[in-house]
């Protein structure tokens, strides 16, 4: 397989997606052997486009029922990487017979694009599991990006990172491919495959959060409506909320277990690319991917 080295990573071009090295065996496994139960549900997304908020607001609409008293809820003492086990690195590190004994309905996720995961998830012929995917503007990704990466590489230049995202080549991408396979996914089998974007989040998190429940057939009722229960997943996963738990300030996660846990908090915005990109690469990056979107609806979706 062509390979690549970038950011730090080493870098495998794999079914026309740049997976980590250590990721492709793994991948195989994942694509033979995953097994879906049909009340799975997988939140799939693109590094740095919003997973760990999605984690947050699936895992806390799911388990509403079991913590009816908000200071009760688990997401006040774990971070969201701790609730929801992130497939990639499980099969990347041979632990998959861990998925067996989650109890159903397991919510569990990746960053693997559309295309690239199981024949049992995505085949017609496959009753049930669900995924929900969100995508940002890849612009504000890019920067996210590179505060992550400098996490653990101080002197990598933004523009070195600019150049390899333009190219495609960074973890999972090209960003736009990977957008695609789950937009055309998602216009295909609605019911199947939930498309949000995290600037449509920020915008009204309620909304999006009442689409997601219904999706994952936890639907909430006029009771729980009139009781705030939207409201209060909204407030138990708003940024603000996570970023100040101790639980999300130290250590680092089973999931994403290279990384400390503060580094998925920092700024929680949309339009932060303004203050890292001159406005040639903003423009370089929106003709991107504005060519590579034409035409297929994503573009003037609401
Ligand atoms: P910024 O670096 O722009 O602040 P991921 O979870 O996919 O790694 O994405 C991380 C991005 O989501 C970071 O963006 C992070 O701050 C933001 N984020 C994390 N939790 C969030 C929340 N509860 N609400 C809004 N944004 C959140």
């Amino acid at each position: 397989l062509p390979r690549k080295h970038q950011a730090g990573l080493e870098l495998r071009l794999y079914q026309g997606f740049w997976l980590p090295d250590n990721w492709v065996a793994g991948t195989v496994v994942f694509q033979r052997r995953f097994a879906p139960r049909p009340d799975d549900v997988i939140l799939a997304s693109y590094p740095k486009c919003g997973t760990t908020w999605l984690k947050a607001l699936a895992f806390a609409t799911m388990t509403r029922d079991a913590y009816p008293a908000p200071a009760q809820h688990p997401l006040l003492r774990l971070n969201p990487h701790d609730c929801i086990p992130f497939l990639d690195e499980i099969f990347a590190d041979g632990q998959e017979a861990k998925l067996e004994k989650l109890p159903s309905p397991r919510l569990m996720n990746t960053h693997m694009p559309y295309t690239l995961l199981p024949e049992s998830v995505t085949g017609a012929a496959v009753a049930g599991c669900k995924v929900a995917y969100v995508c940002r503007d890849p612009k504000d990704m890019v920067v996210s990006l590179w505060h992550f990466l400098r996490r653990r590489q101080p002197d990598l230049p933004f523009a070195e990172l600019f150049e390899h995202v333009c190219d495609g080549a960074v973890a999972v991408g090209p960003i736009w491919d990977h957008v695609l396979t789950y937009w055309h996914a998602s216009v295909a089998r609605p019911d199947r495959v939930l498309f949000l974007k995290y600037e449509d989040l920020l915008l009204d998190t309620g909304k999006h959060v009442r689409r997601l429940a219904e999706f994952m057939g936890r639907p909430f009722s006029s009771a729980e409506e009139s009781a705030g229960a939207v409201e209060a997943v909204v407030e138990l996963c708003s940024f603000e909320k996570m970023k100040g738990l101790e639980v999300n300030k130290k250590g680092s996660s089973g999931a994403y277990h290279a990384m400390p846990r503060d580094a998925f908090f920092r700024k929680g915005v949309a339009g932060d690319w303004v203050n890292h990109m001159t406005p040639e690469m903003a423009t370089r990056l929106d003709e991107v991917v504005r060519d590579k979107f034409r035409g297929t609806g994503l573009l003037a979706a609401p």
